[in-house]
Parts: C-alpha cells; sequence; structure tokens
C-alpha cells in the first residue's frame, strides 16, 4: 500500500525517527543514485524556493529525474482545468508527486486522487511536514537529541504551517513549548488543546525577552502576508518581534535559532554572525532530510 507524508502525523514516532537516521546516513554519503530509472513530479502552485529547489535537489542527487512546475500560468490549469484532472494526469507520468498549494487540505486531496505517494510540501497555513523532518533533524544535530528540548516559537503561529507540524511531532518528545505572538497570530486553540490533552507544559506570552534566557532553541517565523485578508492588519503586526544580536548575550551556550525562511524583518542581519544562528545550516539539512523521505516513502530504503 502507498504511502503519504501530507500531515506530520502520517508518520508514527518510529518513522521519523527513523528519517532522522537515513538523513544522517546521506549527509555522511550523499552519492546514493537509488532512484535511477525514477520520475518525481514537483509541483507547485505557491512560490517556493527552499522546498522546491531542495527537493529536486535531493531528486537529482539520487539519481531520479524532475518534471513539474512552479508557476500555474503556463499549464493547463490557466484554461480552468481542475485540480483533480491536473492531478489525475500527471500521476500518469510520474512515481511520486512533491505538491505546494495555498488550500488547505489540498495534498489530502491529491492522495486520495493519485495512487502515488504524495509529500505535501506545504498547503495554506496547515501543515508543512517535511520541513518539520528537517527542523527535527536540525534540533538533534545541533542539542544531541529530541527529548525534553525548550522550543519557543515566535512570530506567526496563527498561519505559520511550520510550526504548527511541529508542535504535533515535538508533542511525542517530552518537549517544552513556549510561544511568543501578539494576541492576533497567536497559537490557535486546537494545537494547544492537543498539547493539554497529552499533558505537555507550554507557555503563552507576548513578552519575548523575558523567556529567551531559558530555552534551547528559538524558532522565529516571518509574519504570512499572504494570508491576511487585510493588509492593514498586516503592517499593524508584521514588525512585533525582531531579533536582534544583543538580546542574545544571556541565552544558554547550546541555544540555537532556527527558521524555516524566508525572512523579511524578524531577525536581523547583525545575528547572522552570532555562532547561534542555524539558519543557513538548517536549509543544507533539508537535502538530506528530503532524500531520506523519499526514497523512504518510494520504497528504496526501509
Ligand atoms: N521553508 C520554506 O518553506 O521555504 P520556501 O517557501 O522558500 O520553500
Amino acid at each position: 500500500m502507498k504511502k503519504n507524508l501530507v500531515s506530520i502525523t502520517d508518520f508514527s514516532k518510529e518513522e521519523m525517527l527513523r528519517i532522522m537516521d537515513l538523513a544522517a546516513d546521506f549527509e555522511s554519503n550523499p552519492h546514493q543514485r537509488i532512484l535511477l530509472g525514477s520520475v518525481v513530479a514537483s509541483l507547485f502552485f505557491e512560490p517556493s524556493t527552499r522546498t522546491r529547489l531542495s527537493f529536486e535537489s535531493a531528486i537529482n542527487r539520487l539519481g531520479g529525474r524532475v518534471i513539474g512546475f512552479s508557476d500555474t500560468s503556463n499549464t493547463s490549469v490557466s484554461k480552468g482545468e481542475t485540480f483533480h484532472d491536473t492531478i489525475s494526469t500527471i500521476s500518469n507520468y510520474c512515481d511520486m508527486i512533491v505538491m505546494r498549494h495555498s488550500l488547505e487540505g489540498a495534498a489530502r486531496y491529491a492522495s486520495e486522487v493519485s495512487r502515488l505517494p504524495v509529500i505535501n510540501a506545504g498547503d495554506g497555513a496547515n501543515q508543512h511536514p517535511s520541513q518539520t523532518l528537517l527542523d527535527m533533524y536540525s534540533i538533534m544535530k545541533t542539542q544531541g537529541g529530541l527529548d525534553g528540548i525548550n522550543i519557543m516559537m515566535v512570530g506567526d503561529l496563527k498561519y505559520g504551517r511550520t510550526v504548527h507540524s511541529l508542535l504535533q511531532a515535538m508533542s511525542q518528545f517530552k518537549t517544552h513549548f513556549t510561544f511568543v505572538a501578539p494576541p492576533e497570530l497567536a497559537m490557535p486553540d486546537e494545537y494547544k488543546e492537543h498539547l493539554i490533552e497529552l499533558g505537555i507544559p507550554y507557555t503563552e506570552t507576548t513578552e519575548m525577552e523575558k523567556y529567551i534566557d531559558d530555552v534551547d532553541i528559538i524558532y522565529m517565523t516571518r509574519v504570512q502576508r499572504e494570508r491576511f485578508s487585510d493588509l492593514m492588519e498586516y503592517e499593524k503586526v508584521k514588525n512585533a518581534y525582531i531579533l536582534r544580536n544583543n538580546m542574545l548575550a544571556g541565552t544558554k551556550d547550546n541555544m540555537k535559532i532556527l527558521h524555516p525562511l524566508p525572512r523579511v524583518n524578524e531577525i536581523a542581519t547583525d545575528v547572522d554572525k552570532n555562532p547561534k544562528a542555524y539558519y543557513f545550516n538548517q536549509t543544507e539539512n533539508g537535502v538530506y532530510v528530503r532524500m531520506a523521505i523519499i526514497s523512504y516513502l518510494l520504497g528504496v530504503k526501509k
């Protein structure tokens, strides 16, 4: 039976740890051409730099081939073809689909239409599970493990899909969460209720500096301009939190700053040279983790 990665909850804790092991294997030996003869469709209905290019890099490094698009304007979507018919057709041309879409649930629907494995590369404000696995790999590499980490999530916790997936995954590893957001962009209740059901502690605050010295990971996020229906509301909150180098003086030695990127204003560029800034290393980890996810779902690495 085919396996998808549409939500991070599609993977058990054991499968997430298996991806960590596979990613470490690919990092130590990236020249494994185990996808020779395979074709992966890369369908980006919404803009991307890291996710699309790191997936395509992963496929190429594994010896596979990529078909797809990064802009629907030169596809038959622009002639009015339905999403169903687009996915159904492309399923005849490849062995796996990687897709991003602005609509929540689009990847789940594609997984129901297609007989092939589907990887959700981000669906609206909902989920971004491959980002979560690379975030976990980054946490594991920098903290020496995944258990008992204190993670501060900062910024747009309402529309930021990466924090939603990461919360669900890390809730299996005795994590303490600190949520820092303006009230308008607070972590949605359904995710906080999930933590309460599991008996996992969390702190919710608007004061980043009050807690910054206690945490192992600061996970910064961009305010998701594209999800606001009223841009005046975006203007009010867009600079709510800006991490600056002088705020890091008292932070723990092991602390690392992650960000799924792209960044706008939320991390000042003076942070980039601080050894605690890990967000560009995080992008490299994305290639190894995506090699791991693809090869696991295609069954070429058990
Ligand atoms: N992290 C992430 O999803 O970045 P892109 O939007 O550039 O793919």
